[in-house]
């Protein structure tokens, strides 16, 4: 999703401004842009293709200059193209990037075009430029305080202007800024990993946090309740921020590598745990957990699959009962707080607007247990909640969640081993079997992965197909939902998952022999059921392509194809079980040809709503 770099310096930071674009590039884009003080006046470049190519045309342009702002954008208001990319410019005075949506945008913009500003884009930023010019009055800090103060939504963003050379000015609500401290030179960026080997010095800026940044010195004011703003310092935290750009190694694709790695991630992830001590979520763990009698869990995605799964191991081992929620529906949903509920987000990034958003909808009807998984330590949601459990999956570059939801799915099962414990629902036994399990997760994992030249010969049957179905049960249900969407969202092949027992309700309507149905078949107490529903399938003349545990007794037969998975795993299996889903759609997609890692409309990040 989008990505601000600034920066402010004697040198020329047009190296720096792009350099950090391409660190945020992963988190997917359809423009970029960069603008710098130079000779007097503002100069940009911009482009709708990579980041390479805005490199090379700044080269040709001949753009330098020691103030100046970058952006990527992923386009919501205005279609993408040149005249709607970062930066924007107000009467050749103001520059401006942002990230956000700005939601009264339309009344500004009439209220601006009436003092006779003209709009050159169809862009919810421009009118944040003209606004901090129209009320700019020599001073960029003071304008966009005053700015800042009549926008509604989420924002945040890097300004500077023509007439005051050695300033870059930052302000953010809503979405993500940081700011990193150099020797003599100051630096702005959505992440702070787009300032890895620039500085390790980062102030994670606050809501409402409006920040002047000049040569080797800054300010931060704060927004108060009544509209006021007040000076703050804020802690400069020593960041080490990876460099986004991991090497590939022998794989093709940044997917690819991410799937095999599970196995050392899931085996990160339980370093360190010994036994199961509420202090593996944070030092007040055992004080928040402690008498909690339910769980909401609010996540998006793929986070929201991990939490699906989760609700059943939830209810089932450790006796409480588990809401699940997509965030987006959550947070403007009217329901019935307990406080005596733990809210659990889930996120990869820790930044997904609708997730932080729904959290603190919860908070603010009174649920203060909060914890979160997550896979990002410094982020927004790691800071917001009073626990967490940080996965060790690593970077995640692929927009196609894979790692991150194993790893997840790990930290779930240890947060619902720990609050069976403390409520005396874990006989020891079951707990040194459930530890046991946990420790050769890795290398079943990795049993898991060598189906993989089973799986590709499959994808080639999928590679003409418009759509396919999906089916689970229980709490493999989640994982056939997880499926569908890494097949969506990376081959464009439509892919809907059900539960089982529900075909009958509708959807089999839908089956013929040109329908192929990827079925979930591990050896578990519904395994009957299921091998009923598959004969409905079959009676109807639909391609079964199952994966089945080895004790299923389910054998290739014509229509029916299998891949048999090592070993059954218990309530871990759905771990187990996602992988093959995850290769299945990763190879059908590289033989459609698409752009794996960067799939078409999608971003690594939503940072908007
Ligand atoms: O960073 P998060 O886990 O909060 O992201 C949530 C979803 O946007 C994410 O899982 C998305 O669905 C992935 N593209 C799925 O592969």
């Amino acid at each position: 999703m989008c990505g601000i770099v600034g920066a402010v310096s004697q040198k020329n930071i047009v190296p720096i401004l792009v350099e950090g674009l391409k660190r945020l590039e992963y988190r997917g884009y359809d423009s970029c842009g960069v603008a710098v003080h130079q000779g007097g006046r503002l100069k940009r470049t911009r482009s709708t293709s990579r980041v390479a190519e805005l490199d090379a045309l700044v080269a040709k342009d001949d753009v330098s200059g020691g103030t100046g702002i970058a952006h990527t954008r992923w386009a919501t208001h205005g279609a993408p193209a040149v005249h709607n990319a970062h930066p924007h410019f107000s009467r050749d005075r103001i520059a401006l990037v942002h990230n956000g949506i700005i939601e009264n945008h339309d009344e500004l913009r009439a209220e601006l075009q009436a003092k006779g500003f003209v709009f050159e884009s169809q862009t919810d930023t421009e009118v944040i430029a003209h606004l901090v010019n129209h009320l700019y009055d020599g001073d960029l800090f003071d304008a966009v305080q005053r700015a800042t103060l009549r926008l509604k939504g989420a924002y945040a963003i890097a300004v500077f202007c023509k007439d005051e050379p050695q300033r870059v000015v930052g302000a953010r609500e809503g979405s993500p800024l940081v700011m990193g401290v150099g020797q003599g030179e100051n630096f702005l960026a959505s992440d702070a990993m787009a300032l890895a080997g620039v500085t390790d010095q980062i102030v994670y800026l606050e809501e409402g946090d409006v920040v002047d940044l000049q040569l080797g010195k800054h300010w931060i004011v704060a927004r108060q309740a009544d509209g006021s703003y007040k000076r703050v310092q804020r802690e400069v935290r020593t960041v080490q921020a990876h460099s986004g750009a991991a090497e590939l190694g022998p794989y093709r694709h940044y997917m690819q590598k991410e799937i095999f790695e599970q196995p050392r991630a899931i085996a990160d992830t339980l370093d360190g745990v010994g036994g199961l001590d509420p202090s593996l979520f944070g030092d007040a763990a055992a004080r928040t957990l402690d008498g909690v009698d339910r769980v909401l869990i609010l996540a998006c995605g793929t986070s929201y699959y991990a939490g699906s799964t989760a609700r059943y191991w939830l209810e089932a081992i450790a006796g409480l009962p588990t809401q699940v929620e997509i965030a987006s529906e959550y947070r403007y949903r009217e329901s019935v707080p307990d406080p005596k509920t733990l809210v659990v987000t889930i996120s990869q990034s820790g930044e997904t607007a609708d997730t932080i958003a729904a959290l603190k909808h919860a908070r603010s009807l009174g649920m203060e247990r909060t914890l979160t998984v997550c896979n990002v330590g410094t982020s927004a949601m790691v800071r917001e909640c009073k626990l967490s459990f940080i996965t060790r999956a690593g970077v995640e570059i692929g927009v196609a969640s894979t790692k991150a939801f194993t790893t997840q799915l790990v930290a779930l099962f240890l947060l619902t081993l720990v609050l069976a414990k403390m409520r005396g629902k874990l006989p020891a036994k079951s707990e040194e079997a459930a530890l046991r399990n946990l420790r050769h997760l890795p290398a079943a994992v990795q049993s898991v992965l060598a189906l993989e030249p089973q799986i590709i010969s499959w994808a080639e049957a999928f590679v003409p197909k418009q759509h396919a179905l999906f089916l689970g049960r229980g709490r493999h249900y989640p994982v056939a939902l997880e499926g569908a969407l890494k097949l969506k969202e990376i081959s464009y092949i439509h892919a809907e998952a059900y539960p089982a027992g529900e075909l009958k309700h509708g959807p089999l309507a839908l089956v013929d022999s040109n329908m192929p149905v990827v079925t979930v078949a591990p050896a578990d107490d519904l395994l009957e059921k299921l091998k009923s529903n598959m004969q409905e399938v079959r009676a109807r003349g639909g391609e079964l392509y199952v994966f089945a545990d080895a004790d299923t007794r389910i054998d290739s037969s014509p229509g029916v194809h299998v891949i048999r998975l090592p070993e059954h795993y218990g309530a871990l299996s759905p771990i187990l079980h996602v992988v093959p889903l995850q290769l299945l759609a990763y190879h059908t997609a590289v033989a459609r040809g698409t752009d794996v890692d960067k799939p078409r409309n999608l971003a690594k990040s939503v940072t908007v709503e």
